[in-house]
């Protein structure tokens, strides 16, 4: 779907009060089938293999251990693989928004039933390992204070103003326990491309804050950042980066923005088109 059809609805919704605006917005999603819950599963495994595979490396176990997770999104699949995969006591699930439901756990139970029938035998409902926290800022209401072994989030903290990621990051000090890990997959790429194959991965790095904030809504804010900003943010609030990956586009494509702006001018090209970030923390 061409970027500008998506971008008007999204922001007639945004002008909509909030319950009504996000109630049209799950509609869309679904009938623009975004939430093919059996895609989600494959494509959250694939990225917890990668995640798991590094862990083993470095000597991570999440065995007994309590997960928090940023940003649940449609449906506790993170959750369900932490806790009967990876073993895992409890995961505590947290969302600005509320996406969760009881059909769409139910559709997600199924699946699973049907993929992993050893392990998922009698699941009913969400199961109590899991504790759903939407419409909760963990800024405001984190979980206790040394209480967490693991912080996860996958293609979350790219919808994160800077501002929260700090707050967010210094509050984590506090919940983790000192031997605490943040487990992030980011992803920094302009999200438009993905349905509107005449833009690049980077489009959106030629327009200044100003235009950008005129394009973009609460529905799909996206905060740009590039791969040593988030660096940044992590290492002024008290991490030491212990791992990192990203790619790189093989040749720089031919749609990539003639001209970037001045904000991203001294970025290498390497640092402007990294993707698919992952990030392992510990304290510092
Ligand atoms: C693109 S979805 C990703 C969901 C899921 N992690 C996944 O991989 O499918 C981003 C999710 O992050 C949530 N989110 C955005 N900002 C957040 C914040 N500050 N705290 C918690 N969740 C947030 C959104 O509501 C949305 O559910």
């Amino acid at each position: 779907m061409k970027y500008i059809y998506r971008q008007t609805l999204f922001k007639i919704l945004a002008k909509l009060p909030i319950n009504l605006g996000d109630f049209f917005y799950h509609s869309l999603q679904k009938a623009i089938g975004s939430l093919d819950l059996n895609k989600f599963v494959e494509r959250q495994q694939k990225d917890l293999e990668k995640v798991t595979k590094v862990a083993e490396k470095l000597n991570i176990s999440f065995e007994n251990s309590t997960v928090v997770e940023i940003g649940s999104g449609w449906a506790p699949v993170t959750p369900y693989i932490f806790i009967h995969f990876l073993k895992a006591l409890r995961v505590l699930t947290y969302d600005i928004n509320e996406h969760y439901s009881q059909n769409r756990i139910k559709e997600l139970n199924n699946i699973f039933i049907n993929k992993f029938p050893k392990e998922f035998k009698n699941i009913n409902g969400l199961p109590d390992s899991i504790r759903y926290f939407p419409n909760t800022d963990i800024i405001k209401n984190p979980p206790k204070s040394g209480s967490v072994d693991f912080v996860y989030s996958r293609n979350v903290l790219e919808h994160i103003s800077p501002n929260n990621l700090f707050s967010i990051h210094k509050i984590a000090i506090d919940f983790l326990k000192p031997n605490g890990k943040l487990i992030h997959l980011v992803s920094p790429s302009d999200h438009r491309a993905y349905s509107d194959k005449t833009l690049s991965l980077w489009d959106f790095l030629q327009y200044g804050q100003g235009q950008w904030d005129r394009i973009q809504t609460r529905f799909d804010y996206h905060n740009r950042l590039r791969l040593p900003q988030y660096i940044d943010i992590f290492e002024k609030t008290g991490y030491k980066v212990i791992y990192k990956f990203h790619d790189n586009p093989s040749e720089i494509p031919k749609n990539f923005p003639k001209k970037i702006d001045d904000e991203f001018e001294s970025f290498s090209i390497e640092e402007l088109t990294a993707g698919s970030l992952i990030f392992i923390l510990e304290k510092n």
